[in-house]
Formats: structure tokens, C-alpha cells, sequence
């Protein structure tokens, strides 16, 4: 099975997703929200708070470009903005094949109504904001993607199971 890249707004399982798939196939397991922190030894909300979001942005550019001439085998979980910018879409085609992970506004809510750690939920009503970011990001999600799995209402081990019998995998 080639390299793999998911994608997909936060909460959508790409985390989760990737380990699994991870222990499966035996690639090497990369999440790009844990590299980059491990990277500039700061969490993703010291980095927003302390040089901003576009800082993180270009980090998170930058180590999309590393990953490109990496030649292991590997299961990215990419950051939920990381298909957003410019040239991301194309530097993820080129580590692998890019899944998209979509889930609706309510299975979103669901997973990230308690959440504490992601900047971009944490100022104003949490459903409005998903609602807002995911219209927004959608377009761009599908675009980026050469796969895209509908994960709402399905286990774990269901979205695992459907990626590894997929033939463009
Ligand atoms: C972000 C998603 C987060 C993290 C940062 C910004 C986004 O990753 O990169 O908080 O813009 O959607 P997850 O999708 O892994 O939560």
C-alpha cells in the first residue's frame, strides 16, 4: 500500500484513523500537529498565541515540504487547515494518496464539544463555528483529495476496513 495522507476538519477522525491504519499496514505513523510541536517543543496553542496563525501555517508548509522527499512508507494525519494553502494540495499528492475524512456539522459537534486545545474553537459558540469553517473548507477538502470517505455513523474499525480494500489503495 502506497504512503497516505488524511485529511479532513478537526474531529473528523484522522488522528485516530491514521494509528489504526498505522498498525495495519506497518507504515510509519506521522501527525503533523505532534511534529511540529515536538519540532518547536511549544503545543499548537502555544504557537498560535505566541507567533500567531501564520506562523503555524508556514511550520506547517514547511514540514509538508520535509516530508516530500522522505522515503519511508507513511500514514499522515495532517492538520484540519493544512489542504487550505496555496501548494499543500499538491505537496500532500506528492507524499501520498490524499483521503479525505468527512463527517457532518453534528457527528463534528459531537467529537468537539468538550474540546479545549484547538485555538480556532475556543472563541464563541462551538456548532456555529464548525457550521462556518466547514462551508468555508469543504470545497477545498474535496479538492485536495483523491479519495473521499463518508465516515458519519461508521466505527473505527468500518472507515479502517473500507480504506484498506479500496482500490486506490
Ligand atoms: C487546525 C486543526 C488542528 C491544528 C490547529 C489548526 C485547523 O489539527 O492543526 O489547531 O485549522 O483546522 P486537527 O485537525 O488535527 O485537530
Amino acid at each position: 500500500m502506497n504512503s497516505i495522507v488524511l485529511i479532513g476538519f478537526m474531529g473528523s477522525g484522522k488522528s485516530s484513523v491514521g494509528r489504526e491504519l498505522a498498525k495495519r499496514t506497518g507504515h510509519v505513523l506521522l501527525d503533523a500537529d505532534s511534529e511540529i510541536e515536538k519540532a518547536q517543543g511549544k503545543s499548537i496553542s502555544e504557537i498560535f498565541q505566541t507567533q500567531g496563525e501564520a506562523a503555524f501555517r508556514q511550520l506547517e508548509r514547511e514540514y509538508l515540504e520535509q516530508l516530500a522527499v522522505d522515503q519511508r512508507r507513511i500514514i499522515l494525519s495532517a492538520g484540519g487547515g493544512m489542504p487550505l494553502a496555496p501548494g499543500n494540495p499538491e505537496r500532500m499528492q506528492r507524499v501520498g494518496t490524499v483521503v479525505y475524512l468527512k463527517a457532518s456539522v453534528d457527528t463534528l459537534y459531537e467529537r468537539l464539544k468538550y474540546d479545549t486545545q484547538r485555538p480556532l474553537l475556543q472563541q464563541g459558540d462551538k456548532r456555529e463555528i464548525i457550521c462556518n469553517l466547514l462551508q468555508k473548507r469543504e470545497p477545498s477538502y474535496a479538492s485536495a483529495a483523491q479519495i473521499c470517505l463518508v465516515t458519519d455513523g461508521k466505527s473505527l474499525f468500518q472507515v479502517v476496513e473500507e480504506l484498506l480494500k479500496h482500490p486506490l489503495l
